[in-house]
């Protein structure tokens, strides 16, 4: 392939690689079902750990699709909501007695305590699609690293679709629920999930700001 070509297909990745951004507001129209599975197949594209689950005689990657205002997404919603709670309540109660923590997880604290207060999950009903992906957990469990490799797969082809795309980390804590697992179809604890919110984006956000590569990166001898 001529030089040429390969400048053109990097200047087409990088764009879609600046452009990747989070996105958390998004309008009420829904993305063609078409786009959703153009987005599930670049998930499935995505690198997987052979060793930990390449035994299986049955596809280990699923993927779910919940449309918002669907009673399966109206199931789910509360179930999220109660772990958000519990993890909220159970890092209140580490952080009272260790100060270590309580430094650490401040952040993190803070944002479920006020997801408590709005009653809302962000990404999970607050876009037209929630996504949940499920990957059989395999030994050793690098469930979550596979899967975050196929969220960056789905991330990247919702920005080249124009779509807006924002991670829903709190779906990996459902994993252990059975009535959320039930919905899915799923054995609980037999699977790791991650799950993302995709959309069409409310606001036009700049391309990543990230320092320069000299910064952040040593060559050894
Ligand atoms: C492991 C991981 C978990 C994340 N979880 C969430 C999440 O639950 N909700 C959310 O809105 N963003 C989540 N994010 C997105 C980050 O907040 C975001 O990527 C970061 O702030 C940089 O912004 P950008 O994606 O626009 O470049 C997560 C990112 C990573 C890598």
């Amino acid at each position: 392939m001529c030089t040429d070509v390969f400048e053109q297909r990097n200047v087409a990745l990088d764009q879609i690689l600046a452009e990747r951004r989070s996105h958390r507001v998004f309008r009420p129209e829904y993305p063609s079902e078409y786009e959703i599975h153009r987005i599930i197949h670049a998930g499935l594209l995505a690198p997987f750990a052979a060793a930990a689950v390449g035994t299986s005689t049955d596809y280990f990657r699923r993927f779910f699709v919940f449309r918002r205002g669907s009673k399966s997404l109206d199931a789910a919603i509360p179930l999220v909501k109660v772990q958000a709670e519990r993890m909220a309540d159970e890092l209140a109660e580490g952080m009272k007695n260790n100060p270590g923590l309580r430094q650490k997880a401040m952040m993190l604290a803070n944002r479920l305590e006020q997801i408590r207060k709005i009653g809302v999950v962000p990404g999970v009903g607050t876009a037209p699609f929630f996504l949940v992906v499920t990957e059989k957990r395999g030994f050793p469990p690098v469930g979550p690293q596979s899967l975050a490799h196929c969220m960056e797969n789905m991330w990247l082809k919702a920005t080249a679709l124009g779509l807006g795309f924002q991670l829903v980390s709190i779906t990996a804590q459902m994993a252990d629920d059975p009535a959320f697992c039930t919905i899915l179809g799923i054995e609980p604890g037999a699977w790791d999930l991650m799950g993302c919110a995709v959309g069409y984006s409310e606001d036009e956000l700049s391309p990543s700001i990230r320092p320069p590569v000299e910064d952040v990166t040593r060559w050894l001898d």
